[in-house]
């Protein structure tokens, strides 16, 4: 696990962005159609932010890419802005914001009349080719990553999940602060979707996610932080700032 804290936003999601056109790069390398692993949430906002401006700026272009999501809302109406789908057009699609083209990003379908085997059909389709090139992720103060809550299996693949307090508490902030409005069920690619991917970038910021840092990094491998499953996948990057690292063993740190 390769590990960076990086307290300039802007500086973070330079170092972000390069990482991210590496992966790319390396599948292309490989012979391989590159393949995005897209997160939302505010963590991986100034990588978006870089990545226009670079689009902007004629160095990069997504127009040949594809893209999977990691997860999106259960009984989110399609059209509500916090929508994964739309915040994503919004982030990286819409009036060429990379290059990247909506008919090539693909997400969980929300409307399906069969929720069950929405998730299954779009398991299918990432693991068939053989797993994203570089998969970007954030991660919940309780440890998730994707929608994959404390206490589910280490190797689950694409599913519907129940969010937690914690979570919907986090994330009523998208909801006019008010819990209510936060859907209660997910759908979310499991975590064993998520190791089938080439590589791992996971942006973390704020004192909030420092218990959840330490956890992933240098904690027992649990399902109480589902995200410490990380330790089993050979190429992780973690893009964090001082305040999410606070919680880090110092011998960690030392080696930084
Ligand atoms: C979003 C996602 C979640 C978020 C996590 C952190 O697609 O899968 O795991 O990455 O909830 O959210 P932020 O970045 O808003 O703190």
């Amino acid at each position: 696990m390769q590990i960076y804290v990086i307290d300039d936003r802007e500086e973070l999601g330079r170092k972000a962005a390069d990482v991210i056109e590496e992966g790319l790069a390396a599948d292309t390398k490989a012979g391989r159609s590159p393949i995005l692993g897209l997160a939302t949430g505010s963590s991986p906002e100034p990588l978006y932010a870089e990545l226009r401006k670079r689009h902007a700026a004629g160095k990069l272009d997504f127009s040949e890419l594809e893209a999977f999501a990691l997860d999106q809302y259960v009984g989110i109406d399609p059209d509500h802005p916090e929508s994964y789908r739309n915040v994503l057009l919004r982030e990286v699609v819409n009036n060429d914001a990379t290059g990247l083209k909506a008919e090539n990003m693909y997400t969980l379908n929300e409307s399906a009349t069969d929720l069950e085997a929405e998730c299954a059909r779009y398991d299918a389709e990432i693991l068939g080719r053989g797993g994203v090139s570089i998969q970007i992720l954030g991660i919940g103060s309780d440890g998730h990553i994707a929608f994959n809550e404390p206490y589910g299996s280490l190797r689950s693949h694409t599913h519907i999940g129940a969010l937690t307090r914690q979570t919907r508490e986090d994330n009523s902030r998208f909801f006019d602060n008010d819990i209510d409005k936060v859907p209660t069920h997910c759908m979310t690619q499991g975590l064993a979707t998520i190791m089938s991917a080439k590589q791992i970038l996971l942006i973390a910021t704020g004192k909030k996610k420092g218990p959840a840092i330490a956890a992933l990094a240098a904690g027992p491998v649990t399902s109480a932080c589902p995200a410490s499953v990380l330790q089993f996948h050979e190429k992780v990057t973690l893009l964090i700032d001082q305040p999410a690292a606070q919680k880090l063993p110092r011998d960690i740190l030392m080696h930084l």
